[in-house]
Parts: structure tokens; C-alpha cells; sequence
């Protein structure tokens, strides 16, 4: 008797395992495809109008590629020197670059665009890089890319790439076209500071007297992880008697002047950072904040040397602007986070052809 109710038990049990043996066979061979198809086209619907960092670069490399360089701000010259940093922002940041002390950089002065040959006279944007590292240190490295503007025209890697697009030449007349130009910035309000930079900027006589922005806001934390956000410039502090002439016919004109400048001395900038107030966007890169905040020198950037950039250490390195030392984050801002992708898939198609053999 007891022997049969136990037979009977069991082969309930078993019933019941094998429903739910099927119940798992139908979970993984329809509903988890189903459900995986559906969640791709939902997620394809969400990211329509995305822009990817190969479409980034595509786009940036234009029809022109020069194997080996970089795909935006291709021309530039490898710079090495020192920070000083005063350690005046050692109470914001962890950053052993940020205490006071003096930390090797590997540099690079550019112009954007695609060309590694463009005249250095006639481009709109010039930038300056930086790696910064505390050689004693690990997590230490800071790498920055500034360029010459304070903003950008537009807050979002969509609105950059549509950008991009209007500024890009007609592929048959090699022209713009004025009207496609004007017509994204009417669209476009937010970009109403950076036409208005654009407007009143007046090219430096030298790479060494502009002023470069971080344009992008980041993080400065503190031992209790307080955040504070900031931007920075690199302000030139140069006596203006000491720049030679420019050779205006001179493609190289800025290199060659920057050359003969550290031939008799460093060229210097003061690391300048400016702190927002909890009621200011750190994640919007079109707006500027206001002139009244506190600003806080950092230190000097001192160049002592220059290499071409073919032969110089910058050409292997990605001045990735999320490369950042223990002690300061990226924010949210949409251009920042996008930036990291764009530069790495640049770096990667330049870094295979150089591995190639593939120069111009
Ligand atoms: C979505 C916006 C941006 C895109 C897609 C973009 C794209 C790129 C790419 C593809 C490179 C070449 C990277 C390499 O191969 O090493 C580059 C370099 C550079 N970018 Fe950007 N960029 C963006 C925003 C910015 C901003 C906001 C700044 C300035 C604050 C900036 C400053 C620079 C500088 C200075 C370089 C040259 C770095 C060097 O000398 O190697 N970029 N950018």
C-alpha cells in the first residue's frame, strides 16, 4: 500500500518536472527569440537618429584620407615639458598632477581638419594637447585636448555630426554651400554663443598666444569624493615683443615660428580653472558660464621642445579626453562621453596603417 502510494507520488512529480522541462524548452526556443528580436528593433527605433563612432570618423576623414594621421586636427608638431603645478588645487582633487610639484607632458599643438599638410594660416580652430603623468605615481595620467573656441555650436554628438555635415565641401565642387551652412545654424539657436565667438576672434600671431579651452566641464574630487565642477584654460603668458614675424606664403608658418621661439626660451600658459556654481550646466558645452565665477590657477605649462610629428611620441599617443587621473571625472555632457569612441576608432584606422607601412 505504502509502496504504491509512493509510486503515485512520483509519477506526479515526474508530470510535473517534465511540464516544466517543456515550459523552459518553449522560454528558449520562442519567447527568448521573440523577445530578442523585439528588443533589438525597440532599441534600433530608440538610437534612429545616433550617430556611431565609424560614421563620426567617416565623415571627419572626409573623401580625402591620409593614411597614418589623425582624422580631425591631422596637422600638428609633438611638444614635451613640464607642469609646474602650484598645488592650488589640491584641496578640489586627489590628482597627484594637481598637487604642488613638477610632472613631465608629452604635447601637441594642431589645426583641425583632415589635411596633415593644410596651411597652418587658414585654419578656423587650432588646438593644444596635453598627456600629463606623475611618473611616481600609478592612475596618474591626464590626458587634455583643448581647442581654441570656449564653446561649442551645439550640446549633442548628433547635432555635431549634422553639423559636420553642412560644413562638409560639395564632393564635386570642392565648395560649401553658404546656404546649406546658414540654414543648420537658424536651426540651430544654441549656437548663438559660438557664432558670436566666432564673430570677434582674431586669429593669435602665434600657437603660443592663443588661449585653449577644455570646453567640455569635469569633476574635480576630493578625498570625501565632493565633487566640484570645473573648466580650464590654458592662458599664454607671453610677451608679445618676442614673437618672430609670420611668413604669411609659409604653409608651416606657425610651426616654423614656434620652432624658432623655443629655440631661445619655453613657451608658457597658466592652467586656469574656472568653478561653476551648483546653479550652472556642467553638461552642456554651448553655454558659457558666468564671467563673475571663481577662477583658480593650477600652475604653468612650460614647452621646452618640439618634434615633428612623424617622429615624435605624439603620434602614438590618443589624447583622450576620458583618460583621466583618480581625483577627476568626466560629466554627463553627451559631446564629452562621445568624444572617447570617435578618438579611439581615428586612433585605431591610423594606428593600423602605420602598422602597415601605410604613409602617404
Ligand atoms: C563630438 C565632438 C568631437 C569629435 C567627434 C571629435 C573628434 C576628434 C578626432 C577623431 C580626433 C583625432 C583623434 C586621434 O586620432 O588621435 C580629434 C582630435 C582632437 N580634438 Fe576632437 N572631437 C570632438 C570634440 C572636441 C572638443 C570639444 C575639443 C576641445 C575641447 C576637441 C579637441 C581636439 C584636439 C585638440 C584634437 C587633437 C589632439 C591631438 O593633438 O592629437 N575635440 N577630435
Amino acid at each position: 500500500m505504502i509502496k504504491d502510494s509512493n509510486y503515485k507520488r512520483f509519477k506526479k512529480q515526474m508530470k510535473s518536472k517534465i511540464t516544466v522541462k517543456q515550459a523552459r524548452l518553449i522560454v528558449f526556443i520562442i519567447i527568448l527569440p521573440v523577445a530578442f528580436v523585439l528588443f533589438s528593433k525597440i532599441l534600433a527605433y530608440v538610437n534612429k537618429d545616433s550617430v556611431t563612432a565609424q560614421q563620426f570618423v567617416d565623415l571627419q576623414q572626409g573623401d580625402s584620407n591620409f593614411p597614418s594621421f589623425r582624422r580631425a586636427h591631422a596637422k600638428g608638431i609633438c611638444l614635451a615639458g613640464i607642469f609646474e603645478s602650484n598645488g592650488a588645487l589640491g584641496q578640489y582633487s586627489t590628482a597627484s598632477v594637481l598637487q604642488a610639484g613638477e610632472f613631465n607632458f608629452i604635447g601637441r599643438f594642431s589645426i583641425a581638419g583632415n589635411s596633415p599638410t593644410a596651411p597652418d594660416l587658414k585654419a578656423p580652430v587650432r588646438g593644444l594637447a596635453l598627456s600629463i603623468k606623475d611618473e611616481s605615481s600609478t592612475n596618474s595620467e591626464w590626458r587634455i585636448a583643448m581647442n581654441t573656441p570656449p564653446v561649442m555650436a551645439v550640446a549633442t554628438p548628433e547635432a555635431f555630426y549634422a553639423q559636420l555635415q553642412a560644413l562638409a565641401p560639395d564632393p564635386d565642387t570642392k565648395q560649401r554651400d553658404p546656404s546649406k551652412i546658414e540654414a543648420f545654424f537658424a536651426n540651430h539657436p544654441e549656437s548663438k554663443t559660438f557664432l558670436e565667438w566666432k564673430d570677434g576672434y582674431t586669429p593669435a600671431s602665434s600657437l603660443a598666444g592663443e588661449t585653449y579651452h577644455s570646453i567640455n566641464a569635469f569633476y574635480l574630487l576630493d578625498e570625501a569624493h565632493n565633487e566640484q565642477a570645473v573648466r580650464w584654460q590654458a592662458v599664454p603668458s607671453l610677451e608679445s615683443s618676442i614673437i618672430p614675424q609670420l611668413n604669411q606664403e609659409n604653409p608651416d608658418a606657425l610651426q616654423d615660428q614656434l620652432a624658432q621661439m623655443l629655440e631661445v626660451a619655453p613657451i608658457k600658459f597658466d592652467l586656469v580653472f574656472t568653478l561653476a556654481l551648483p546653479e550652472d550646466d556642467e553638461t552642456n558645452p554651448t553655454v558659457l558660464w558666468p564671467s563673475t565665477r571663481e577662477t583658480i590657477t593650477a600652475g604653468t605649462i612650460s614647452i621646452q621642445q618640439y618634434t615633428a610629428q612623424t617622429v615624435g611620441e605624439c603620434a602614438n599617443i590618443n589624447f583622450d579626453p576620458l583618460v583621466l587621473p583618480k581625483g577627476v571625472e568626466a560629466t554627463a555632457d553627451p559631446i564629452l562621453r562621445a568624444r572617447g569612441s570617435v578618438y579611439a576608432e581615428s586612433f585605431r584606422r591610423r594606428a593600423l596603417e602605420a602598422l602597415l607601412g601605410e604613409n602617404e
